[in-house]
C-alpha cells in the first residue's frame, strides 16, 4: 500500500500526470456509484440503458433514465475535496489531464479545466436526426408532462448525451485519452472499478508507455498486481493529502 508522500514524490518529479477518474470521485457528494454495495446498479438494471433499448422503447428507456438521472443531478450535489484536489493539481501545472468516466459535471464545477469526458455528459440530450440539442430539465418537463419520450420538431426523439451501453464511446475523446495515457508518465487512476472498457484498458496503455501507474481505490482493482502504488483509501482523504504535499514540495 502507498501514502500520499510517495504519490506526491512522483507527481511532482513528472513531466505528464495524467488521472483518470470514476464514480467513486463523486460518492462524498452524495452521488451513489455504480458497483459498490448499495450501488446504482443494485437499484438499476444495466439493461435499461443499452442503445439498443433507447431506440426500441424509447418512452420506458427515457423513464428510467430520468430515474437514473435524479440520483446524479438532485439540486443540492457539489464538489467534494476529492475533486477540489484534482482542480488544485491542475491549477498548480501538475496535472495535465483529467479524463473522466462521470457525467455529473463535478469536476468542471471544481474548476478542473483540462477534462475529457470519455461517457458523455448528463446535462444535455441531442436529437439524433437534426443534431438539436435541449437541456435534461426541458427534456424531464416534457416526459413528465405526459408527452412520452421528447421529441424533437423533426419528429427525431431525443438521446441524452451520456454514452449508452453498446454505443461508441466519442472518438475525439477517446483519441484524446489514449493519447494522454500513452503520454503519461504518472496515469493516477482514481475511484473506479475500471471494469467498463475502453476507459478500463487505458492504465494498461500507459504502462506499455512506461508511466508509473497509481491506482487510488476502495476495492481491490484488476490492476492491483501491475500498480506501482495502490491506496485503498478515501479520495476525498487521500488526494487532498496528495494536492497538499506537491505543493510544499513545489516550494522547496
Ligand atoms: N474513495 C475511493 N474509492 C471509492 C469511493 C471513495 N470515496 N467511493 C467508491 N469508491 C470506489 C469503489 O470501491 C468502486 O470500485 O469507486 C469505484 C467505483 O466503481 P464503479 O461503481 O464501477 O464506477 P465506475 O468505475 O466509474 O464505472 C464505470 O460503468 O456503469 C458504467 O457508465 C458507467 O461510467 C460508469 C462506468
Ligand atoms: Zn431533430
Amino acid at each position: 500500500m502507498t501514502d500520499p508522500d510517495t504519490v506526491a514524490a512522483a507527481i511532482a518529479d513528472a513531466d505528464e500526470v495524467v488521472a483518470l477518474t470514476g464514480a467513486g470521485l463523486s460518492t462524498a457528494s452524495g452521488i451513489p456509484d455504480f458497483r459498490s454495495e448499495g450501488g446504482l446498479w443494485d437499484e438499476f438494471d444495466e439493461d435499461a440503458f443499452t442503445v439498443r433499448r433507447y431506440r426500441a422503447d424509447p418512452e420506458r428507456f427515457w423513464d428510467d433514465w430520468l430515474s437514473l438521472h435524479a440520483h446524479l443531478f438532485d439540486g443540492d450535489v457539489a464538489p467534494n475535496p476529492a475533486h477540489d484536489a484534482l482542480a488544485r493539481l491542475e491549477q498548480d501545472g501538475q496535472l495535465d489531464a483529467l479524463l473522466t468516466q462521470n457525467v455529473d459535471g463535478l469536476h468542471l464545477a471544481a474548476g478542473s479545466d483540462a477534462v475529457v469526458h470519455l461517457h458523455g455528459t448528463g446535462t444535455s440530450a441531442t436529437c439524433p436526426d437534426c443534431g438539436a440539442s435541449i437541456p435534461v430539465e426541458a427534456a424531464r418537463e416534457r416526459v413528465e408532462s405526459g408527452e412520452g419520450a421528447p421529441t424533437c420538431d423533426c419528429g427525431g426523439v431525443y438521446k441524452p448525451d451520456t454514452v449508452l451501453f453498446g454505443e461508441q464511446l466519442p472518438a475525439a475523446a477517446m483519441q484524446e485519452a489514449r493519447r494522454r495515457a500513452e503520454a503519461a508518465d504518472v496515469f493516477l487512476a482514481a475511484g473506479s472499478s475500471l471494469t467498463v472498457d475502453p476507459a478500463g484498458l487505458l492504465p494498461d496503455t500507459a504502462i506499455r508507455n512506461g508511466a508509473t501507474l497509481v491506482v487510488v481505490n476502495l476495492d481491490r482493482t484488476k490492476y492491483a498486481g501491475r500498480a506501482d502504488h495502490v491506496a485503498r483509501e478515501p479520495v476525498e482523504a487521500f488526494l487532498p493529502a496528495v494536492a497538499d504535499r506537491v505543493a510544499e514540495l513545489a516550494d522547496r
